[in-house]
């Protein structure tokens, strides 16, 4: 193995520097392999100036940094990638061209760290013949045949810590503070975040809510002197009679963004009962700044693995960690089934036990 490609696509997530930093130390050391660091994703390998030779001098330092720094990007689609021709714009496939760019830099390997956008890009890739090996990310937790993704401890960390601060507040002024929270179609972000930070409520997608439980919950905790209360609700959540809430309904070229709930949550209750309500969208917070010890080992452990997979010659593949340890799955495995919170799992049973109402009807 001579020379890998690495590129980093979709949203950012915390730790994608750490992943960058191990492929290229662990190329040069063990393999004495170069890496071309490829810009925005896979828009790097259609731009003049899109690829460039990374050192390890190169990615001193970036360890600890939020970001990615060589940058992404969220329509990054070679099969439909928008292109303004005779002042026309149309979308086209230029995928061929990705292939002939990985041909003519003679990369062995593509390294390709994202979440399942950029997975079901490379698996389209790889069936053109794309060398590819795949690096799971994303703070939403939801990509199949892994555990875990890097990212996702830290933005529970950041939500758990916005829950720490908005319950002073909360309990100052006795109001219900709504704090909403990502993850797209998963609730594995508002359910950790939200155990984790003593939330009284905690909506996620994977139980369609009533606004009934949620009164009684306010209305008990009143009872007994506590006259505060804290939802965490995440951006996928939806009432058991109506849709997810979204800010943006997106196209063919552009992903919908999920948002809104929270603000309805918060005016239905301050219609239904005597409680002044907050909202906080916690947003992009989540996906900003320097990344936990845990993501920025599992980064690491990610990172090294891939490389690891190329110089075995194989593509196809996602480095994955199954427990502690870290395996490969392939990307068919990885996008079989997205990855949704286990309703009979022990983290819905420790809420309920707890007494955190999940919006669930009574009965
Ligand atoms: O997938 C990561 C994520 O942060 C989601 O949790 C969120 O819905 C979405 O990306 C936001 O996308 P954008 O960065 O395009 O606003």
């Amino acid at each position: 193995m001579k020379r890998v490609g690495l590129l980093t696509g979709g949203g950012d997530a915390p730790g994608l520097n750490a992943v960058i930093r191990a492929v290229v130390k662990t190329a040069a050391r063990e393999f004495d392999c170069e890496v071309i660091g490829i810009r925005d994703g896979y828009d790097g390998l259609l731009e003049p100036n899109g690829v460039a030779t990374l050192t390890v001098d190169d990615v001193r330092g970036i360890l600890p940094r939020g970001g990615t720094v060589l940058g992404t990007a969220n329509r990054g689609n070679p099969f439909a990638r928008r292109v303004v021709r005779d002042g026309v714009e149309k979308v086209v496939d230029v995928s061929d061209r990705i292939v002939e760019r990985i041909a003519e830099l003679s990369l062995d390997s593509l390294i390709v760290v994202g979440g399942d956008g950029t997975m079901r890009i490379s698996r389209e890739l790889v069936h053109k013949g794309c060398p590819i090996i795949g690096v799971p990310k994303t703070i939403d937790n939801d990509i199949g045949g892994t555990d875990v993704s890097f990212g996702y401890d830290t933005a529970v960390n950041i939500a758990m810590e916005a829950i720490d601060r908005l319950h002073t507040t909360a309990e100052a002024h006795h109001r219900v503070m709504v704090v909403e929270l990502m993850g797209r179609d998963a609730g594995f972000i508002a359910l950790r975040a939200g155990i984790a930070g003593g939330a009284d409520v905690i909506l996620i997608p994977e139980i369609p809510f009533s606004i009934e439980p949620l009164c009684d919950t306010i209305l008990q905790r009143a009872e007994t002197g506590r006259h505060f209360s804290i939802f965490a609700v995440a951006e996928g959540a939806r009432p058991l009679d109506g849709e997810q809430v979204y800010a943006d309904r997106g196209d063919d070229l552009r992903v919908a963004r999920l948002g809104g709930i929270g603000s309805i949550v918060a005016q239905t209750i301050t219609e239904r009962m005597d409680m002044e309500t907050r909202v906080t969208v916690l947003g992009h917070l989540q996906r900003g700044g320097s990344p936990t010890a845990y993501d920025r080992w599992l980064a690491t452990r990610f990172g090294a693995a891939a490389v690891r997979l190329a110089g075995q010659g194989l593509t196809g593949r996602m480095v994955a960690i199954r427990g502690t340890r870290i395996q490969h799955v392939s990307l068919d495995e990885a996008l079989a089934v997205p990855k949704r919170v286990d309703l009979h799992g022990d983290a819905v049973q420790t809420a309920r036990e707890l007494g955190i109402c999940l919006g669930e009807p009574a009965g």
